[in-house]
């Protein structure tokens, strides 16, 4: 599922489509992102994740309402081929738990 609709964007196992230049842009905005652990995918939540393959991005109009095409199922299915790819550590730290320490000061 992952390469019929994910992959000519973001790249094979979803090293990105500008693999090392985070900042990589073209016209419509910021190139499609790594989805493994080389970028920030890991700092959003399942909820977050799931929620921005269905609608799209609010942004950046390359990254469509996949919600159309793709069941709840399916999404959540990409968004656990997508976890397949991280590390230990970024799995432990996703979503807002990456900066829980900052409570503790
Ligand atoms: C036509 C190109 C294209 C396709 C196909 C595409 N994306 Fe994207 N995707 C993008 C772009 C560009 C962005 C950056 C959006 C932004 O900057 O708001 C993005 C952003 C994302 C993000 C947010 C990542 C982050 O770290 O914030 C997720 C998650 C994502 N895509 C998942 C998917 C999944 C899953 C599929 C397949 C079902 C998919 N995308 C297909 C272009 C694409």
């Amino acid at each position: 599922m992952f390469e019929e609709n994910c992959q000519v964007c973001h790249g094979a196992n979803g090293v990105g489509e500008a693999p090392g230049d985070p900042e990589a842009r073209d016209e419509f905005g910021f190139k499609a992102p790594a989805l493994n652990d080389d970028a920030h995918a890991w700092h959003h939540s399942d909820q977050t994740l799931i929620c921005f393959i269905a609608e799209g991005s609010p942004c950046n109009t390359r990254m469509v309402a996949f919600k159309k095409i793709l069941s709840p199922d399916d999404i959540a299915n990409l968004v656990a081929y997508l976890k397949s790819r991280w590390s230990v550590s970024s799995l432990a730290c996703q979503g807002g738990r990456h900066m829980g320490f900052m409570a503790m000061q």
